[in-house]
């Protein structure tokens, strides 16, 4: 029989002491409705890694939902329940914590989302991706912190390999592919070499996702702390190329990326800025094809198409001696975003010079006369207050006025001047 690997320490070492308690609690709960409780997955895999990871996934044998319903009433969590797949989430102060019943998958369509039924946890811990995910700490009174580990996860990730538990894993779903490369390039891990012949064997299967579903990767890709990793590896592979085929990942995304860190604006997730400078080298209807096949939404779509407009000013904005106002004009109505990532892709001193000052000044210059506060003092209803109201704009982005009895000293001139 092998030794019992006891994680007690560990886990009261590595994680939080709120969600150690909650731990507890949930595994008397349990115990209460003759119910068992382990910790699994990711979570199990970075306590041994000694890596910082304080989303618990937490399974129940028999009912997860039944376990969260009578925790809410403990710690006055929100829930949120999701019958079908049996599963809870329950969320309180900065922590949330997800619960789901032990359960089987089968694969009926490759690609598809699996059919689900409750089942045994060992057979949970079976149908997941890879070896290093499938391990489980008993939380039950008695066996408490005891490493569960059907699959000898614990060797894969003592030899930092990452191995797939069955032929069909990227068959019945290809978004296991790039989640292989997130944990190799993350982790520092290697393919295994029979998981890295399975996986090459089954890209085309990428095409068998769906968009949703190949967005939600992408995003967990440019989540990581360093996703020119996992972009060069897919590049490398082959598999980028199947998000579309002239995406690059090279020196100079490498370089872009890590100048996105550095920049580390408050204004602009760093998630939608790498996706900018990823696709900054397609063309419009390249764009276009990437944005259908990853559906991107509203947003990001803008995100990319604004992107590609502003490289169509970029001459412009290279300009020495642009007035503020002009290069105001030139990207406002831009996600900032995409000028962010502009600014990070352009190569010339002066254009970044001109995008550093509407981010950090230009873009929230305001005037604050109103057209109401015009009609006030005497300026008749017309299109001329718009016009008026643009020109106050201009003169504040040019630093001719700086106050309010500026703007209206301004106005006075104007006025006096028609009037002659
Ligand atoms: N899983 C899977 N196949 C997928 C997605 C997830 O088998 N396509 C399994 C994995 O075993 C994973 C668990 O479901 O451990 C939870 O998924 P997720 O939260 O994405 O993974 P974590 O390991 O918790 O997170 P990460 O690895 O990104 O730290």
């Amino acid at each position: 029989m092998s030794e019992i690997i006891n994680l007690a320490d560990k886990i009261k070492q590595l994680l939080p002491p709120e969600l150690v308690n909650f731990m507890r609690i949930a595994s008397d709960v349990a115990v209460s409705q003759g119910q068992n409780l382990y910790l699994v997955g990711g979570v199990v895999r970075d306590l041994l890694l000694e890596r910082t990871n304080i989303d618990l996934d937490l399974v129940v044998k028999d009912n997860a939902i039944k376990l969260a319903q009578q925790l809410v009433r403990i710690n006055q969590s929100k829930i949120t329940t999701h019958p079908r797949f049996g599963t809870a989430k329950l969320r309180w102060n900065k922590w949330s914590v997800d619960l789901a019943t032990a359960r089987s998958e089968t694969y009926t369509k490759s690609g598809a989302l699996p059919t689900v039924k409750p089942s045994s946890l060992h057979n949970d811990l079976s149908r997941r991706d890879f070896t290093i995910n499938t391990m489980a700490i008993n939380l039950n009174p008695g066996h408490y912190g005891e490493l569960i580990d059907p699959c000898k996860g614990k060797k894969d990730l003592e030899h930092k390999l990452i191995r797939v538990l069955h032929e069909k894993s990227f068959t019945d779903d290809a978004t296991r592919i790039w989640r292989g490369l997130r944990y190799e390039q993350r982790l520092g891990f290697q393919l295994e070499t029979t998981t890295l012949r399975l996986l090459k064997r089954d890209i085309p299967m990428l095409e068998t996702i769906s968009g949703d579903r190949i967005r939600h990767e992408l995003k967990l890709v440019l989540k990581e702390k360093e996703p020119e990793k996992v972009l060069h590896r897919a590049q490398e592979l082959n598999i980028l190329q199947k998000l579309h085929p002239s995406l690059k990942s090279d020196g100079w995304l490498a370089e872009k990326f890590e100048q996105a860190r550095q920049l580390n604006s408050a204004n602009v997730p760093l998630t939608d800025i790498y996706l900018a400078l990823l696709a900054y080298t397609l063309t419009n209807e390249d764009n276009e094809h990437l944005i259908l096949r990853c559906r991107l939404p509203k947003s990001l779509a803008q995100i990319l198409r604004d992107t590609n407009s502003i490289k169509g000013k970029l001459q412009s904005l290279s300009q020495p001696k642009l007035t503020p106002s002009s290069i105001y004009y030139l990207l406002h109505g831009y996600s900032l975003s995409a000028i962010a990532a502009s600014l990070l892709a352009s190569d010339s001193a002066v254009t970044s010079q001109h995008i550093h000052s509407y981010l950090d000044k230009l873009h929230y210059v305001k005037s604050v006369l109103s057209g109401d506060d015009l009609k006030r003092m005497g300026v008749t209803t017309g299109p001329h207050i718009r016009e008026i109201l643009h020109q106050l704009h201009i003169a504040r982005l040019n630093g001719e006025i700086n106050t309010k009895q500026g703007e209206v000293k301004l106005l006075h001139a104007w006025l006096t001047r028609r009037r002659r």
